[in-house]
């Protein structure tokens, strides 16, 4: 079995069965066949991936999987534009077709869309099975393999139809970054960033002194930035799984975030490009209100511009547009819009009293 440079636990108050997942960080953890088996015993699994991620990095998991245990390869075309309810039925056309069962394991090879599906296919069938996320984008690794949030997208919105249900573990294999393209990288470090806005601000500088080594991939530098981003969510979600409160802090940036990408249509900004602008625009609300500096502002956007992300708004949105769209987000709570701003560096906080002024001035 591979060392793993890292490993976490997720801590989940039990419901009967202890729910508390590992999350392993390393090198080659994708070809592990011992940890495999020691994570599945004999169970048949359900492999999920994509025509990006499967030529990449299946063969492997497959072989490390064994020769004798049952495995249905589910392979579906890449794109956030298949994170919808006939690619979960699809998975469970091809699981009922093989028989699987209830002690059946699903895994999901990809990135967060590969994940979120193969999660809410899991939470469904029969009624709920065990899964584990293989996250091969930086977004998935720092961000949504790990909390338990899945979904699909609805014609009516962005992750409308999911379920909480939590992995049986991460197995995060650093090895996989080395493929992503610097635009999917750089959108998994402005999740990065987030976390040591929201709750750690030596983390914060920390990410800042490494800025040339995150960009050159460095390994020692990366699995640090993981293990460090993986320990603050599984922190907040071991408090508050169903983000009854504290979890909402891991959606500073993204309320504005949500406007962009629904206003520019889903694809033309990445996920973590509308994060970067989003949290930009939070921060000088925060600056503002005296929370934050202006020399923070500026180095968090400063941090984000060397990955080439965007820290301005695109040119067709109005503030009076953000308002009409984040109106309508999952996130608005009788009737108000709430936002996360910084009530310092490293400190969150929830408020529902942004103005349209306030908006204005953190666009420009
Ligand atoms: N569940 C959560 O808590 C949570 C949190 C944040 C985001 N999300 C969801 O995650 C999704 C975005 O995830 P993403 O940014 O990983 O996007 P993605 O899954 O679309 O992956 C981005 C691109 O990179 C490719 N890719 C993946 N791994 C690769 C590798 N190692 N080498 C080369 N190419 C690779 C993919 O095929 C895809 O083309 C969205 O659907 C979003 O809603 C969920």
């Amino acid at each position: 079995m591979s060392n793993p440079i890292y490993s976490l636990q997720v801590d989940l108050p039990a419901s009967g069965v202890d729910r508390s997942y590992p999350i392993i960080i390393g090198h080659g953890l994708l070809a592990d066949g011992e940890r495999f088996t020691e994570l599945l015993g004999d169970a048949p699994v359900v492999l999920v991936s994509n025509d990006t991620v499967a030529p990449l990095y299946l063969p492997r998991v497959r072989n490390a999987l064994g020769k004798t245990r049952k495995v249905t390869e589910v392979i579906l075309p890449d794109g956030e534009d298949q994170k919808h309810l006939m690619s979960a039925d699809h998975i469970w056309q091809q699981a009922l077709k093989d028989h699987h069962e209830r002690r059946s394991i699903f895994i999901a090879l990809g990135g967060g869309v590969i994940g979120d599906l193969t999660g809410y296919a899991a939470a469904c069938f029969l009624r709920g099975v065990d899964f584990i996320q293989l996250p091969t984008t930086l977004l998935a690794q720092v961000d949504s393999s790990v909390g338990g949030k899945t979904a699909v997208n609805h014609p009516l919105g962005k992750n409308m139809i999911g379920a909480f249900h939590q992995p049986k573990a991460v197995l995060i294999d650093l090895d996989s970054l080395l493929t992503l393209p610097d635009r999917e990288f750089a959108a998994g470090i402005a999740e990065t960033i987030k976390y040591g806005c929201i709750w750690d601000s030596d983390f914060f500088n920390w990410l800042v002194q490494h800025s040339d080594a995150l960009r050159g991939r460095s390994n020692d530098v990366l699995a640090e930035a993981v293990q460090r981003s993986c320990a603050i969510k599984a922190g907040v979600v071991s408090q508050d799984e169903r983000e009854g409160g504290l979890r909402a802090i891991l959606n500073f940036g993204h309320t504005f975030a949500h406007a962009i990408e629904q206003t520019m249509g889903y694809g033309a900004w990445l996920h973590g490009e509308a994060v970067a602008c989003g949290m930009v625009m939070a921060a000088k609300i925060s600056a503002a209100r005296d929370q934050l500096s202006g020399e923070t502002v500026a180095q968090l956007e400063q941090f984000l511009a060397s990955f080439d992300l965007p820290v301005e708004p695109p040119t067709e949105m109005s503030p009076e547009g953000f308002l009409e769209v984040m109106a309508g987000d999952k996130k608005v709570d009788r009737g108000k819009i709430r936002y996360i701003l910084l009530q310092s560096l490293g400190e969150a906080c929830l408020v529902d009293d942004v103005t349209i002024e306030e908006i204005a001035q953190a666009m420009e």
